[in-house]
């Protein structure tokens, strides 16, 4: 059975029918811009828009970049700040007239790669980060999340460590790989400290070009690139509808 994935991100609004028992899109994802501002009533409507796109009718996952408790965000750091005690999961069922469940973007990026990409059959503790607006995290023992982590707001040399390494600051500060890299590294290597992981994905848009930066990276922990690149967002929250509705 396919349940429709639908990633909500800082530029973009993306969805489509996934088939959630071998992972895989099965219709053309469809993307609408992020309204501007991005506040719930404006972004449940493009929701809804993507829902109507594939005339859907069923249950919907739908990711959001924030800490998502009991479908309520509690941050928004890269999003309208109109968002925090908004319960989005009752406005975009309301705007859907479907079941809706609603959680953080890389934790549904996370359950996706865990099942079939590159955390694939992992034992022990993995951490996948995405690069991409912020640093989105989420970490699984034995394959099972630890939900709403937001380790991209570590503190690094004073500051939210999403202001030094998110892709978006290489782009915005014009950074050389090398640079960004090495901030990338600095942000693994607090990591190891911290968790001792057994493996890094690093996933986000930024991902593709891993061959750029990895040379800079170096943690005892192996390090892999996410495998299901801007596709892992829609897959596992449509994984998270099919976990909460089946
Ligand atoms: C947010 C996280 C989100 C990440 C990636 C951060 O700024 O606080 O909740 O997962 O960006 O979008």
């Amino acid at each position: 059975m396919d349940f429709l994935g639908i990633d909500i991100g800082g530029s973009g609004i993306k969805g489509a029918p996934v088939d959630v028992k071998e992972g895989k899109l099965t219709a053309e994802r469809h993307r609408i811009e992020t309204p501007v501002p991005s506040v719930p009533e404006a972004v449940a409507e493009v929701v809804a828009q993507i829902g109507q796109h594939f005339k859907w009718q069923g249950p919907i996952g739908c990711t959001f970049p924030a800490v998502i408790k009991n479908g309520v965000a509690y941050s928004a750091a890269n999003v309208d700040p109109s968002w925090i005690g908004t319960n989005g999961e009752q406005l975009i069922a309301q705007k859907t007239g479907q079941q809706v469940v609603l959680l953080n973007d890389a934790d549904a990026a996370g359950i996706a790669e865990i099942e079939f990409g590159a955390g694939k059959g992992r034992a022990g503790v993995v951490i996948l980060l995405t690069f991409g607006t912020g640093i989105g995290s989420a970490i699984f023992v034995d394959g099972k999340l630890v939900p709403n982590t937001e380790f991209g707001h570590m503190e690094v040399r004073g500051k939210d460590g999403e202001h030094r390494a998110a892709a978006r600051i290489r782009e915005e500060e014009v950074l050389t790989w090398k640079k960004w890299g090495k901030r990338v590294n600095e942000f693994l290597n607090r990591m190891e400290v911290l968790f001792s992981p057994d493996l890094f994905i690093i996933g986000g848009g930024v991902s593709k070009k891993h061959a750029d930066f990895f040379k800079f990276l170096k943690t005892r922990a192996e390090i892999v690139p996410a495998k299901m690149l801007n596709e892992a967002g829609i897959i596992g929250a449509a994984m998270a509808a099919a976990q909460r509705f089946k």
